[in-house]
């Protein structure tokens, strides 16, 4: 997507062909700084520090990640260690061990001496099938919004409702949740999206309206507990979502409060659809509530990050010093609130049977 006028992707090789580059996520809405990762010890702080985040782009950063590992030794030993060190960088997002069991079954069978140049190769395909994927969940997703639109008779925007970043930020482009958006906005059916501010990081009110506000979406932050409101107010005509591991029978993690909005969505005949890429099933799993949730810092809750008026970047308490915090990242979503999921295959049930009938070589694996 476009930055300024320039188009970019979150995550590519340096001019040496080596390092990798990224945009420095942390920095943003105030900043867009784009930093260089040279080791696979940075790659691996970049994702817990959450330079990077986003399920398909913690893959496709431990892919690179890896890369780098073996550009000093491609042994058996320095393949594992470093798949090891990746691996324990984020729980949730399932795309990490996709990525990495995908690398390492290119690599493993190779001879150590070409090891390095095929990580590359690999690294850069994962990332190249992301954009597809997600470009592809865009094209499926905006028949959704068309025909609210066309039911609307054509007479105001759609309203859809995001929460947390699945925008291109959080994939290598297009987003998730949000491809449905911008290929919505090229074919120029209106849209307004209202956007979870997604405390306690705020990836809403800092990513998302930052990259909808780039390609001129029409968008409004509201804070995370206004959504129900907003539903029963008949403002809301449609959720979508992101999801960093969805079970092989359609329950869906995703950012911690997304639960809370899908239930809202049900009370209110409000449908709710997920952005799924196929890296983003995890076929081991057949209930939610297997899926591990990441627990974060308590800082992240009883403080918040901003600008001052000066220009200088602060983070405040907003709770008394005493007070304990708990950071749960993510929540699920059983299936039977998920109106469907929108997949790189197309728009199926959030059921064994949907998933089944999209990928029938991978169910049962
Ligand atoms: O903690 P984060 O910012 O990595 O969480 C991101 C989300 O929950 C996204 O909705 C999810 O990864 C889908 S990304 C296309």
């Amino acid at each position: 997507m476009n930055v300024d006028g320039t188009p970019f992707r979150t995550i590519w090789l340096a001019d040496d062909g080596e390092a990798v580059e990224i945009i420095d996520q942390t920095r943003l809405p105030h900043a867009f700084k784009v930093i260089s990762l040279a080791t696979c010890e940075a790659a691996a702080r970049a994702i817990v520090s959450m330079q990077v985040r986003g399920a398909p782009l913690i893959g496709a950063t431990a892919a690179y990640g890896l890369c780098l590992a073996l550009r000093d030794d491609a042994s058996d030993a320095a393949l594992a260690g470093a798949c090891d060190i990746l691996l324990a960088t984020r729980p949730t997002a399932v795309n990490l061990r996709w990525a990495l069991d995908e690398m390492r079954r290119v690599l493993a069978p190779l001879p150590a001496r070409d090891r390095a140049a095929a990580a590359y190769g690999r690294a850069a395909s994962i990332c190249d099938e992301d954009v597809a994927i997600c470009r592809a969940i865009g094209d499926h997703g905006v028949a959704l919004i068309r025909d609210l639109w066309e039911k609307s008779g054509k007479s105001r925007p759609v309203n859809i409702l995001t929460h947390c970043n699945a925008g291109w930020l959080a994939t290598v482009d297009w987003g998730t949740a949000t491809a449905p958006i911008y290929v919505a906005h090229e074919e120029d059916i209106p849209v307004h999206v209202w956007v979870d501010e997604t405390r306690p990081r705020n990836q809403g009110a800092s990513l998302t309206a930052w990259e909808l506000g780039g390609h001129g979406i029409d968008h409004t932050v509201i804070v995370d507990n206004a959504g129900g409101h907003l539903m029963q107010n008949g403002k809301v005509d449609m959720v979508i979502t992101g999801t960093d591991r969805t079970t092989a029978t359609g329950d869906v993690a995703n950012k911690i409060g997304t639960y809370l909005k899908a239930l809202a969505a049900a009370d209110n005949d409000v449908p709710f659809y997920v952005g799924l890429p196929g890296p983003t099933i995890d076929w081991t799993l057949f209930d939610g509530r297997d899926i591990p949730i990441e627990e974060r810092d308590e800082a992240e809750v009883k403080t918040v990050t901003g600008r001052t008026a000066r220009g200088d970047i602060v983070s405040v308490s907003v709770t008394p010093e005493a007070s304990r915090a708990a950071n749960y990242g993510f929540d699920v979503t059983p299936a039977r609130l998920v109106t469907g999921l929108i997949t790189e295959r197309g728009i199926c049930s959030a059921s064994a049977a949907g998933l089944r009938g999209l990928y029938p070589e991978s169910a049962g694996s």
